[in-house]
């Protein structure tokens, strides 16, 4: 089986720039397992981001998560979760632009927070957070 990531694009990409990202995805050979669209509630996002909880930012990036749907992946490829991150580009977007400028937060990104998209950083990330999102692992 394929190597399989957590993907999401964030809501003020997914009202801005959503086909675009979905070309980038498809274009860069990633299967898409699993999509939703789906308004995270506060908990949600709160219990999404706990290992952030207590930054400065963590308030800031709950608002964010929760202005609007976000697209809801499961992506499979060989090493998905590094091919996703490449993809992603640094989590800030003004270092993305100068070392990383094909990348989507490059191209798409807002700000540091509203930055277009996220990913798992690790293979049990992956797995966490799709048992979060869609409640099971995809057999394939
Ligand atoms: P994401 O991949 O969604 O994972 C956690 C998010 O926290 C990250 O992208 C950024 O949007 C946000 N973030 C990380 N570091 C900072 C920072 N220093 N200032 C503001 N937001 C940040």
């Amino acid at each position: 089986p394929k190597e399989q990531t957590f993907a999401l694009i964030k809501p003020e990409a997914v009202k801005t720039h959503k086909d675009e990202i979905m070309k980038k995805v498809k274009e860069a050979g990633f299967s898409i397992s699993k999509i939703k669209e789906q308004d995270l509630t506060r908990e949600m996002a709160a219990q999404f981001y706990k290992d952030h909880k207590g930054k400065p930012f963590f308030d800031e990036l709950v608002d964010c998560m929760t202005q609007g749907p976000s697209v809801i992946m499961v992506l499979s490829k060989e090493n998905a979760v590094e091919e996703w991150r490449h993809l992603m580009g640094p989590t800030d977007p003004e270092e993305a632009k100068k070392t990383c400028p094909e990348s989507i937060r490059a191209q798409f990104a807002h700000d540091i927070l509203s930055n277009a998209v996220h990913g798992s950083s690790n293979i049990e990330d992956a797995v966490r957070s799709i048992k979060f999102a869609f409640g099971e692992l995809d057999a394939d």
